[in-house]
């Protein structure tokens, strides 16, 4: 999978060298391309964002810069993801989905937003084009939303996890069976024991006992 990022800070996004997807981009499992939309600003000042027609509080960034950045990578293989507080929100089901694509690019908007005319004009062009939101809360930018989008659609690509099974176990959380809490060494502390049927070794009753837990838990968020 290639992921492409647009984005008035592309330092955000050096943090994509560190563990599993640094490692899957050595192991060439994805590749990542870094874009600073300044450079494709068309006037002397470098200019990237205007004032809202119809006025109004904050800045618009400009559709050109915007075309001017996304021209050069778009293809047919590609999704482009506006990331915007007014999008759809992302979930474990939209990251499955975008785990199947061969190419992303995110388009991380600052201020008010993008100029609705970028996401318009590739629609209408045929291309694959989604807004997303990562949750009911403003950010000052697209930049972490993209980062958490491209940890949960990496992670699901094959061989970028360290151990699969845990996607395997992940896969029945993602079918309302909430995951159940986890012990390991030592069996007491700070006068808190874990649970006795964990040490006990029998796997039935300890996963009917995880199944349980799982429930008592309680966070249907998936
Ligand atoms: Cl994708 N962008 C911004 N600016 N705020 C957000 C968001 C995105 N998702 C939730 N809040």
């Amino acid at each position: 999978m290639k992921l492409d990022f647009i984005s008035i800070f592309p330092e955000y996004f050096e943090s994509l060298k560190l563990s599993l997807i640094g490692k899957a981009q050595e192991k060439s499992l994805i590749k990542i391309g870094i874009h600073d939309l300044r450079e494709y600003a068309t006037n002397v000042h470098k200019q990237v964002d205007d004032t809202p027609y119809g006025g109004g509080a904050g800045m618009v960034m400009m559709p050109e810069v915007w075309g001017q950045a996304i021209d050069p990578l778009i293809t047919q293989d590609s999704e482009l993801i506006i990331l915007t507080p007014a999008g759809k929100r992302f979930s474990q089901r939209m990251a499955e989905e975008l785990s199947n694509s061969e190419h992303l690019i995110f388009a991380c908007g600052r201020y008010e937003g993008i100029d609705d005319r970028v996401r318009q004009y590739y629609q209408a062009a045929g291309y694959k084009v989604r807004e997303v939101s990562i949750g009911d809360y403003v950010l000052n930018g697209g930049e972490v939303a993209a980062l958490v989008i491209t940890e949960a659609v990496t992670r699901l690509i094959p061989g970028v996890l360290g151990n699969p099974v845990s996607i395997e176990e992940e896969s029945h959380a993602t079918e309302g069976f909430i995951e159940y809490p986890t012990f390991t060494k030592p069996a007491s502390w700070r006068g808190l024991d874990v649970p006795e049927v964990l040490l006990s070794g029998n796997h039935a009753e300890i996963a009917k006992w995880r199944a349980e837990a799982g429930k008592a838990r309680g966070n249907h968020n998936l």
